[in-house]
């Protein structure tokens, strides 16, 4: 197993409604698998717990507590939690964003108030919690964080406040890697591409464009296969950045997106 004994935080590890599974109950899931003690903290705590049912229905060890990345003081005691629990911190992975659900608005549109939102939620979130672990990291010379951006960082974007919320998130992984290399910490950040998830695909649907007609316009955009990508895909992807098998990977932004990124 590759992340036998280690522990894992995963912020936002519930997931949106939805017929399908969500990238960050995915990595949540399959970190378990791997050996990982896995704290899933979310806004949404009932959520959370669901995650953890199912790693525990499997037979694996999981918590599930409530956080709002919003709250500096909820995110130190999801931290403190988990030292407590375990000693130590090995991964964190930052996998809450939001878009449309926040009010994100093309630029002539966006209200100072959602845009303040995305970027609490979007950028401030992962800044705060990668702040509480790294004095837990830098002592113990070793962990990684995972932050969760998006294709929309790369490629033309409509709504202002995701596109730049998620291109910031790369900046913070770089500056996080060259700042904790010295400490034996690794940084790295994931672009999803189109995937089909509930995040995705039901916030579309909700707004009244038919659920086949949704899949299958991000379907036939998708170079590789001509299909979207599956929350396991960014959860594998994931699972070998937080792995000693990624060792000597730091900074890197890795594209999950089957080719959507070079054409
Ligand atoms: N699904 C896609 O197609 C896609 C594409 C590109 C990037 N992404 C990125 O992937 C990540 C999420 O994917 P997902 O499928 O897991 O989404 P999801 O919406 O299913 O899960 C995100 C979780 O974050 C939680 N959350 C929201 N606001 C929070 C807050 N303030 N504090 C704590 N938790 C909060 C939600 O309750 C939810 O459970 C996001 O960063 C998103 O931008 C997704």
């Amino acid at each position: 197993m590759d992340l036998e004994n280690k522990t894992a935080l995963i912020v936002g590890g519930g997931q949106t409604p939805g017929e399908t599974i969500g990238n960050g109950r995915a990595t949540a899931i399959l970190f378990a698998r791997e050996g990982a003690t896995v704290f899933v903290g979310d806004k949404d705590l009932a959520s959370a717990r669901e995650t953890v049912a199912m790693i525990e229905a499997e037979g694996f060890l999981a918590h599930a507590l409530a956080l709002d990345v919003r709250n500096e003081d909820a995110i130190a005691g999801f931290v403190k939690t988990a030292m407590d629990e375990t000693g130590k911190v090995d991964i964190l992975h930052n996998n809450v964003g939001i878009s449309i659900a926040g009010g994100d608005a093309r630029i002539e549109d966006i209200t100072p108030d959602a845009f303040d939102l995305l970027v609490e939620i979007n950028l401030r979130g992962m800044v705060l919690a990668t702040k509480h672990v790294l004095p837990h990291m830098r002592a113990a010379e070793s962990g990684v964080v995972l932050n969760v951006s998006s294709l929309a960082a790369w490629k033309p974007y409509p709504l202002v406040g995701y596109k730049t919320t998620k291109a910031a998130v790369i900046a913070l992984t770089e500056q996080t890697a060259a700042m904790n290399a010295r400490y034996g910490i690794r940084a790295n950040v994931i672009l999803p591409g189109l995937m089909n998830t509930p995040m995705a695909v039901e916030a579309r649907v909700s707004q009244g464009t038919p659920r086949d007609q949704v899949v299958a316009e991000r379907d036939k955009q998708v170079p590789l296969g001509r299909k979207m990508g599956s929350a396991w895909d960014v959860a594998h992807a994931a699972l070998f950045l937080a792995s000693d098998k990624a060792g000597y990977i730091t900074g890197a932004a890795l594209p999950v997106d089957g080719g959507l990124s070079v054409v």
